[in-house]
């Protein structure tokens, strides 16, 4: 099978030119004007952007919690992250006290293949930091083809000080990446109990716990373990000004922290939390939703490279049955997690884009090279010879109003409803095959469930200490 995409803008992190696409089988062959190959499929691309594939490097598919799960399993998430552009997904998989690292990745991977429509990555969550688990993080690196680990500071499963520096030192020497969720358990859980003695109880009450103070203390304390260990961190999901703020010194000083956000923390705000008949429920994620001036610092961060990625940090919950199942009256008992899989890259062309917070160039960046180039996707991220046929054909112009009945995220909200969006994608191709294709008002899926592949990448390689498309906040 090849294909052959005409006169279309061919975005790089570093440029953008009007130029010819050639892919044949699995892989981009050729990238340059007048190119005349006979193709089976051949598309003008006149008028439109020809993007790499998106890759989410945060999601959380079919993730046990209590006696539920997140809403998305790998057949409907892996669908509706094609219909919104997205190629290649990083899925976390906690280790449960006593298995291996090996034992979650398998978990995961038997959920996942068969049934997932785009490629995919397993982050092993760290949970347990038995002696054995951190010897077994070589293997994770050079075997199993997961060289980016996650831990916890936050939750009943985080990890202590002590584990965090035995796991920067062995990512250190063996080319891994421990990427932390940065929230002080101990300031929320008093946080916690001063609301709960108040009848504080709604999911306002969740936000305020999660305090911006919990965030920054917790990405101080990881840079100074990757102080400690000349290692290097990245911070998932960074939501706060005084987070990014520790972040921007550290890098200042040389240090190695990398730092990704998510389109809620770049869009939506902490009034959400008062809606009524306890639709606030919908937004109780960690971190929560910020002030309006922290999200324009998380974007000023995006544009000036003090965040290198944005993930959708996908943990889809309905609001009827698992939002509101124990929750209702207590914010505490609300699963934590929000919808996102879907409508990541029509948000950061149309907010960011469009509205001229970041280049067209930095967006590819954040959602696709830098992001190969963090966790070892050496395959994917860019439009270049070589490279996976992973491509999105995007129109700049075209319109759409997001409704949780046009998305294909098995869930039953959005936090975007009603939102009116300009860009979208056109065609979708994973590997040179079609996936997804837009019909007349809406993504329609045309791939099919197993044409997904785990991708196994390769180590840490240290290039990624500047973005090639930082520009000046
Ligand atoms: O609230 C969130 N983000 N839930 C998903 C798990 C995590 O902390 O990433
Ligand atoms: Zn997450």
């Amino acid at each position: 099978m090849s294909l052959l995409l005409k006169n279309g803008l061919v975005v790089t992190s570093a440029g953008s030119s009007i130029a010819d696409v050639y892919a044949e089988g699995d892989k981009i062959r050729a990238v340059g004007t007048g190119l005349e190959m006979k193709a089976d499929e051949t598309v003008d691309a006149s008028g439109k952007y020809i993007l790499p594939g998106c890759i989410d490097p945060h999601t959380h598919l079919d993730m046990p919690y209590l006696d539920t799960a997140s809403a998305d399993d790998w057949a409907t998430g892996s669908v509706a992250a094609a219909c919104g552009g997205t190629t290649t997904i990083l899925d976390f998989s906690m280790q449960a006290k006593g298995e291996t690292l090996r034992d979650a990745i398998e978990r995961q991977k038997g959920k996942a293949d068969g049934k997932t429509a785009i490629d995919y990555g397993i982050h092993p969550g760290v949970t347990d930091a038995r002696p054995d688990v951190i010897d077994e993080v070589k293997k994770a690196i050079h075997e199993y083809g997961t060289p980016s680990l996650k831990i916890y500071m936050s939750y009943d499963f985080r990890v202590d000080d002590y584990s965090m520096i035995r796991l920067l030192e062995e990512t250190r020497e063996h080319g891994g990446l421990v990427q932390v969720h940065a929230e002080n358990f101990d300031i929320i859980r008093r946080l916690n109990e001063r609301f709960a003695a108040a009848g504080s109880l709604s999911p306002l009450y969740h936000a305020k716990a999660h305090s911006v103070l919990a965030e920054e203390e917790a990405v101080g304390r990881a840079i100074a373990m990757v102080e400690l260990t000349d290692s290097r961190i990245y911070v998932v999901h960074l939501s706060s000004a005084r987070g990014l703020q520790r972040i921007r010194e550290a890098r200042e000083r040389g240090l190695r922290v990398f730092a990704e956000t998510c389109p809620q923390y770049l869009t939506l705000t902490e009034e959400r939390y008062a809606e009524p008949d306890w639709s606030g429920a919908k937004y109780v994620m960690s971190p929560p939703l910020r002030t309006r001036e922290n999200v324009e610092q998380i974007w000023r961060g995006l544009r000036d490279g003090a965040v290198q990625t944005v993930g959708t940090d996908h943990c889809p919950f309905n609001f009827k049955g698992q939002k509101d199942m124990a929750g209702r009256g207590d914010y505490r008992k609300i699963p934590n997690g929000a919808p996102g899989i879907e409508t990541m890259l029509m948000l950061l062309h149309s907010e960011g884009v469009v509205k001229g917070r970041i280049s067209i160039e930095g967006m590819v960046d954040a959602l696709s090279t830098a992001t190969a180039r963090i966790f070892g996707l050496a395959n994917k991220g860019a439009i270049e010879a070589g490279k996976d046929a992973d491509i999105v054909v995007f129109d700049p112009k075209r319109r759409f109003s997001i409704s949780r009945e046009k998305l294909h995220q098995n869930v039953d909200y959005t936090p975007w409803e009603a939102w009116e969006i300009t860009g979208m994608p056109e065609i979708v191709y994973l590997r040179g095959k079609r996936v997804a294709e837009w019909a007349v008002d809406r993504m329609r899926f045309v791939g099919q469930a197993g044409w997904g592949r785990f991708v196994k990448r390769v180590p840490f390689a240290g290039l990624l200490e500047a973005s090639a498309c930082q520009t000046p906040a």
